[in-house]
């Protein structure tokens, strides 16, 4: 075995990370390629962007495919884990990011936008951890990005989107307790506000977000990528919730 092989701490895993086409999920795929894992990516409708990730992962000299599933879709949100498997051969580390910020008054959110951000953000997530845990080997691991929104709401506006995210804290906990004895952790990341599209860090609620955290700014997906792939390396934490919130919960 190589030098280089055994420094990276991923040589030899294969990952799928949903909605890895933009933001912190692109951010993620990068990273646990850098760490030596070959990653399938799922997005919707940024196929180019995709690719553009693909790429990316094989300039660094590992595999990647990009896969068009809808979280949203309980079909889809379970068969990209076949599709993972099919194309990379085994799933070891399933980054559960995908998600829709629907954001607004109570009385703005429509019935459909709560059956819509309950979709992606809770019922996908489940149906793919279920869909991981089935083929995951011992080793596995199955991290989940929630939000800083499950540990403080600092403003109006966040009912369903926090509620949809809190959801994700009770399913960690729970499949940590269930994967355990198969050697498989489960883990959530807290995301403070994170310069993305969904959330710029010049938009017009930008300042006021930042203003609300310990360290007065928002945070970057490269921050936020590198403690989902901490915990992908990580075989003692299990339920834990981690956040990486510029201290927006302090
Ligand atoms: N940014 C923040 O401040 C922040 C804070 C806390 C938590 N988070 C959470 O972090 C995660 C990533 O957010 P982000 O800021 O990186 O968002 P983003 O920039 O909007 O990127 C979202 C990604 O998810 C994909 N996606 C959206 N809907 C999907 C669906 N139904 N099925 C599959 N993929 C889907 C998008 O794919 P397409 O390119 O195809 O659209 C894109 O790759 C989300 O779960 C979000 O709730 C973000």
């Amino acid at each position: 075995m190589t030098t280089q092989m055994t420094e990276k701490t991923l040589f030899g895993r294969t990952a799928l990370v949903t909605g890895g086409s933009r933001g912190i999920g692109a951010a993620t795929a990068l990273r646990l390629a850098q760490e030596g894992a070959d990653v399938a990516v799922t997005y919707v409708n940024g196929k180019e962007a995709a690719e553009d990730v693909v790429r990316a992962v094989e300039a660094l000299g590992r595999r990647a495919v990009a896969l068009r599933a809808d979280a949203g879709d309980p079909e889809e949100a379970a068969s990209a884990v076949t599709a993972a498997v099919r194309h990379l051969g085994r799933l070891d580390v399933l980054v559960n990011n995908a998600g829709v910020g629907v954001m607004g008054p109570l009385e703005s959110l429509s019935p459909a936008d709560v059956d819509r951000v309950l979709a992606v953000n809770v019922r996908g997530v489940f149906l793919t951890s279920r869909a991981a845990a089935a083929v995951m080997p011992r080793g596995g691991r199955i991290i989940t990005v929630g939000s800083c929104l499950t540990q403080r709401a600092p403003g109006a506006g966040g009912t369903l989107y926090a509620m949809s995210k809190a959801a994700l804290v009770g399913l960690t906990k729970a499949l940590a307790r269930e994967l355990g004895e198969r050697g498989i952790t489960a883990n959530i990341v807290h995301p403070g506000p994170t310069d993305t599209d969904m959330n710029p860090a010049h938009g017009p609620y930008a300042a006021g977000q930042a203003a609300v955290t310990a360290l007065g700014r928002f945070g970057t997906a490269r921050e936020v990528a590198e403690t989902i792939v901490h915990l992908a390396g990580a075989a003692y934490m299990t339920g834990a919730e981690v956040a990486v919130d510029g201290g927006h919960a302090a």
